[in-house]
């Protein structure tokens, strides 16, 4: 049997490998909701616009809300040969209303539907998305304000570099989510404009009003281009895009996350919630949790890579092609949004090894940094000669398998006879972290300080969205 949707010029039905590959309700069934929304709006513009009848566009209207309702009690029969979520929806129609139900697809196409639907759907979980990252963003705050003058060794190359605080190194995650929320609200405004009635590429004949669908579901306004309007996916790319840059923040922290859990860190306790243990050593607690949002995150670049490759050469305007644009983007958003779930409840649970990360702050040659700017200081010396006199210093502290401050006066003179006493105020690890207040830096009064200021800004922030 031929489509009863599309098959007029059909004389045979399709192959059924045909059926297989071209059916996408197995997973466009997610956008229901959208695609009640979007035709309850279309055909209420329709009989403001004298183009269907008012008590056929009611009865239509009452038949889309009676399918939401069934699709929702998990009694409705997604059908295969009905292809989509839209001809699903459309036929079911058809069987509660009979042939009114066909005046819902004046003046648009599935071209236009789907676009419309998908938009929804998209900003909708951004929206949510944007949420979450807020409160992960306050459970680093919480972090950064209990631990704003704990020490630990700051890293370049993950080699001690110079002392900073737990609470800065949880701040410079705050900053992130905020360029990552940053980025979801900008592609979520941009996105807000409505395809529907594009029709299948060039517009429509009948005198519908557009601003009127688009204002009914949200939009801003209707795309200005019937052909963009339909062939767009740029929402959908920036959506993964952003994701993208999301999920690789993540996957920083679960990375540290594992290194800093490990018996040869000690830095960090995970809570049980979200470690394991192993069926066969009886002393495991593996970061799970941790390793799986490292691992989402190449999952979700790659979902960014389909899309873009599938989108790459498309000629204007819709093709089929676009049809695979929904599964990565299901699949990224609501994996980041799991991944945002999961180190939410890591950093709210963490607990920071205070006295393991004083010492291993203290290790390293850590504040030879701040011996150099002594030099500079104190002594008036260039910095590339203080830098070279603290680098013999420390070759002479690693000879002897000892830290800097364990050095005697004595030895230190042997290198620079001008060296006094006072150096050793600031080989401290304490004082090597009050020392750099400078705007940004690791200080312990700038990291409170930030971490108020956020907090203050993230509740408001939460207030205003609840
Ligand atoms: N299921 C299709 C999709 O997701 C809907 C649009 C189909 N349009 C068409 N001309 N065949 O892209």
């Amino acid at each position: 049997m031929s489509n009863k949707m599309w098959g007029g010029r059909f004389s045979e039905g399709p192959d059924a490998i045909m059926e297989e590959i071209n059916a996408s309700i197995g997973f466009d069934q997610k956008l229901y909701s959208q695609d009640i929304a979007g035709s309850k709006a279309h055909v209420r513009m329709l009989a403001a616009q004298g183009i269907v009848a008012a008590d056929d566009a009611k009865a239509i209207e009452d038949g889309l809300d009676t399918i939401k309702g069934e699709i929702e009690a998990g009694s409705f029969t997604f059908s295969r040969a009905l292809e989509d979520i839209h001809m699903n929806v459309e036929s079911r129609l058809a069987d509660l209303i009979g042939p009114k139900a066909g005046r819902l697809h004046t003046a648009r196409s599935r071209n236009d539907q789907v676009a419309t639907d998908f938009r929804l759907w998209v900003r909708d979980t951004l929206d949510t998305l944007d949420v979450q990252l807020l409160e992960l963003q306050l459970a680093f705050v919480a972090k950064a304000d209990e631990f704003a003058s704990a020490v630990m060794p700051g890293f370049t190359h993950l080699q001690s570099a110079q002392p900073v605080t737990f609470g800065h190194h949880m701040m410079a995650y705050v900053e992130m989510l905020a360029r990552d929320r940053g980025r979801v609200q900008d592609a979520r405004q941009r996105m807000n404009e409505c395809p529907l009635g594009s029709a299948a590429l060039a517009g429509t004949s009948f005198p519908i009003d557009r601003h009127m669908t688009a204002k009914a579901l949200g939009f801003d306004r209707p795309t200005a281009n019937s052909l963009d309007g339909v062939s767009d996916r740029d929402f959908a790319l920036e959506a993964l895009s952003s994701a993208s840059i999301c999920a690789m923040h993540l996957s920083r922290f679960a990375e540290e996350l594992v290194i800093w859990s490990s018996a040869q860190f000690r830095f960090v306790k995970l809570s049980d919630k979200f470690s394991t243990g192993s069926s066969i050593m009886p002393q495991k607690r593996n970061p799970d949790a941790a390793e799986l949002v490292r691992a989402k995150s190449g999952r979700i670049i790659g979902d960014l890579n389909a899309l873009l490759i599938v989108m790459k050469g498309l000629p204007l305007a819709y093709s089929k092609d676009m049809q695979e644009d929904k599964e990565q983007v299901f699949d990224a958003l609501q994996n980041l949004s799991l991944c945002i779930a999961a180190m939410t409840g890591m950093v709210k649970d963490l607990e920071p090894n205070l006295k393991e990360l004083k010492k291993a702050a203290g290790s390293g040659y850590s504040t030879a940094t701040d011996l150099a700017d002594w030099l500079v200081r104190t002594l008036g010396m260039p910095f590339r000669n203080a830098h070279h006199v603290t680098g013999s210093l420390v070759a002479m502290a690693a000879e002897r398998s000892i830290e800097l401050h364990k050095l005697s006066l004595e030895d230190m003179q042997t290198v620079e006879p001008t060296i006094t006493e006072d150096v050793f105020s600031v080989l401290s690890v304490d004082k090597s972290v009050r020392s750099r207040t400078c705007y940004g830096g690791t200080a312990p009064v700038n990291v409170k300080k930030q971490a108020k200021s956020w907090l203050k800004k993230l509740e408001k922030e939460k207030a205003a969205k609840q």
